[in-house]
């Protein structure tokens, strides 16, 4: 049996937009699929990983066990909100330079966390830096790197702060 069609509405990475999709659709297969933003990834499906985190009215969810129409009215950023043309967002060149991407499929993921966790704390300690990213798990790292990455960021966005 079909689905029944829904509209949603919602802003998207600061635009508004519009679709009609099925009731059950998953929101990350809302933004791969229908919105073709292909940066957050769906690894477990299931919840566990975080590799397809993004915010939702800048909080972090896994938009893997988030139904599309739970983002009805709310702002959704991704992953492609933070670059502005080819240049970078500091908390991308920061897990570049801290070598915090080695397959990079957790790295969306982890660098919507890390947007949320610096918006809330700009300055934050390793303790709650690690209790922050609890819910994205890197099979390569090590984590050492993203901890190194999440202060880079951190230090580098407040120079600029300093400077503006
Ligand atoms: S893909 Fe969503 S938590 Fe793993
Ligand atoms: S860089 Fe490979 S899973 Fe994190």
């Amino acid at each position: 049996m079909n689905a029944t069609m829904y509209e949603l509405e919602l802003t998207l990475n600061g635009k508004k937009v519009k679709d009609m999709i099925p009731s059950d659709m998953l929101l990350i297969d809302y933004l791969r699929n229908v919105r073709l933003l292909t940066g957050s990834k769906k690894a477990c499906g299931a919840g566990e990983c975080g590799a397809c985190t993004v915010l939702m009215n800048g909080r972090p969810i896994y938009s893997c066990i988030t139904l599309a129409l739970q983002a009805q009215g709310k702002e959704i950023e991704t992953i492609e909100n933070l670059s502005d043309g080819d240049t970078l967002h500091p908390i991308q060149e920061a897990y570049l330079d801290a070598g915090a991407v080695q397959c990079g499929y957790c790295t969306p993921g982890m660098i919507m966390s890390t947007k949320a966790l610096l918006q809330k704390e700009p300055q934050p300690g390793t303790q709650c830096i690690k209790e922050a990213m609890a819910g994205n798990l890197c099979r390569c790292t090590g984590y050492q790197q993203i901890i190194e990455a999440v202060q880079l960021a951190s230090e580098r966005m407040e120079q600029r702060r300093r400077d503006s």
